[in-house]
Order: structure tokens, then sequence, then C-alpha cells
């Protein structure tokens, strides 16, 4: 996978067009809000287009993300915030905090039960007590039967005034658990001909909503609310727990 390292400047174009941070931001200060935390470490905060809200709203915000250069990104846009390059799985706070939210389906990227166990591990202990752990997630139930083998998606945003394509295709894989391969081609137009970028591959887990209730009791997380939402391209559920 490409796009948060070699492609990490074509994830800034194409993302902060596809998806409405602001709205973003909206919905995950609803939840903080509702159970009065301020103390927040974003998993996967990824070019830091969330933080800038957290930010400029008073929270005491600190993002964490596997690729360096999407961490980089987050440093040039906002020098005075707190990014760290850490893995979820392994990861440690200086001092524990009272949110941890992981947006953007970034669970997706737990592929086995071992990596999903050591990352509810790793918050658990940098959670306080009553602490607030907020995550999507990709619904296999309603994703998977929609998944067409074969069938081609083209998505295309213009950034900066430069045109930029994606053609991507899913398919299933089914190997390990509800899993699907995205392969994605990146272009971006220079006079009247698009120019490729690169090509991509990875592989996204989806869950089941039973799945997930299942890891948080046995990681000692008591659900809040699991809320349904639609996002530009998956069906999700959005999770509150409480670290018990
Ligand atoms: C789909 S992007 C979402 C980024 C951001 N939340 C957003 O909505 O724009 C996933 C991000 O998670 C990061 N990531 C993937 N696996 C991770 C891990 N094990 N620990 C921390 N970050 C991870 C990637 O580097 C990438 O920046």
């Amino acid at each position: 996978m490409k796009l948060y390292s070699k492609l990490s400047e074509v994830y800034e174009a194409m993302y902060t067009t596809f998806i409405n941070y602001e709205e973003e931001y909206k919905f995950y200060n609803k939840i903080l809000s509702k159970y009065k935390k301020v103390n927040l470490l974003e998993i996967g905060s990824g070019t830091g287009n969330l933080a800038i809200y957290f930010e400029k709203n008073g929270y005491n915000y600190c993002g964490l993300d596997l690729s360096k250069e999407m961490v980089e990104i987050s440093k040039r846009k906002l020098p005075s915030s707190k990014f760290i390059e850490g893995d979820m799985k392994t990861f440690a706070t200086e001092s524990t905090v009272d949110s941890i939210i992981i947006t953007g389906r970034t669970i997706s990227y737990l592929l086995s039960n071992k990596d999903l166990m050591s990352a509810f591990t790793r918050i658990y202990k940098n959670l306080e007590i009553g602490g607030i752990l907020s995550f999507d997630f990709i619904d296999a139930s309603r994703f998977i039967p929609r998944i067409k083998e074969g069938e081609e998606i083209t998505h295309e945003v213009v950034y900066k005034g430069v045109k930029y394509k994606r053609k991507s295709k899913w398919e299933l894989n089914l190997k390990e658990g509800m899993d699907f391969v995205w392969e994605a081609g990146y272009s971006k137009k220079a006079g009247n001909k698009y120019l490729k970028i690169s090509d991509d591959t990875s592989i996204i887990r989806t869950f089941t909503k039973d799945e997930i209730e299942i890891f948080l009791l046995i990681n000692n997380f008591k659900i809040k609310e699991i809320i349904d939402r639609e996002t530009y391209a998956f069906p999700t559920y959005v999770v509150v727990a409480e670290k018990i």
C-alpha cells in the first residue's frame, strides 16, 4: 500500500475533496462533548485535516499515525500541534488521555484478530478509566453483498487547480476475514491528457456489528452507542465505548 507513503500528497489532494472534514469534526465533537472529553488522541490522524478543527476548538489534541509521510504533512500544516509517528498496535502516550478516536475506517487495516487485540490492549492502557473510545468500521453485512466483482469506479477531483482521477476496483478476499482487495490507479491531468501517477493495492477489512461488540467486551469496554452512518463510499457504524 503506497497511499499513505509514496502517494501521501495524492491522498491529501483527493481526500480533502471527498471528505467534508468540518462535518467529520462536528460529528465527533458532538460525541466528545456529550461525554465531556477534551484530552484527545486521534489514531490514524492522516494529513491532519481533523486536527485543524480540534485545535481550533480548544481540545488538547495529539495525532498518531503509522506513516512518516502523513505525519510530516500534518506537521507542515499545523507546526505547533502534536503529531507522533506510531503504530496503534504498540503505541504509548506520555500520559493517559480521556478520549481516543479512530476515523476514516482506519481500523480496517488491522487484518488479523491478533492485530485487533493488540490495538485494543494499547488503547485500553492509554485511556483513563471512564475514557471514551470512538471509531468507525465498514459494515460487512451491508458492504460485502454490494461488491460487484470487477466493477470499475472512477472518482475525479480538482485540488488547487489540478485535476486528479482515481480508477478503482474491489474484489472479495475471504482468506482471513471478510476483507476485500482494493486496486486503485491514480492519474493527474497535464494538458489534455491524464498522466499515470501510480497504481496501488491494499487489503481492507470489514466487520460485522456482533464481531466488534464481542471484541470490545473482551477488552473491557462498555458500548454506549452504535451509530449507523453512510459515508462517501461505505456503509459504516460508529461505535462509542467506555473504558470500565
Ligand atoms: C484512511 S486513512 C484516514 C486518515 C484520516 N483519519 C482521515 O480521515 O483523513 C488511514 C490512516 O491510518 C494510518 N494507519 C494505518 N495503519 C495504522 C496503524 N497500525 N497505526 C496508526 N496509524 C495507522 C495510515 O497511515 C493513514 O494515515
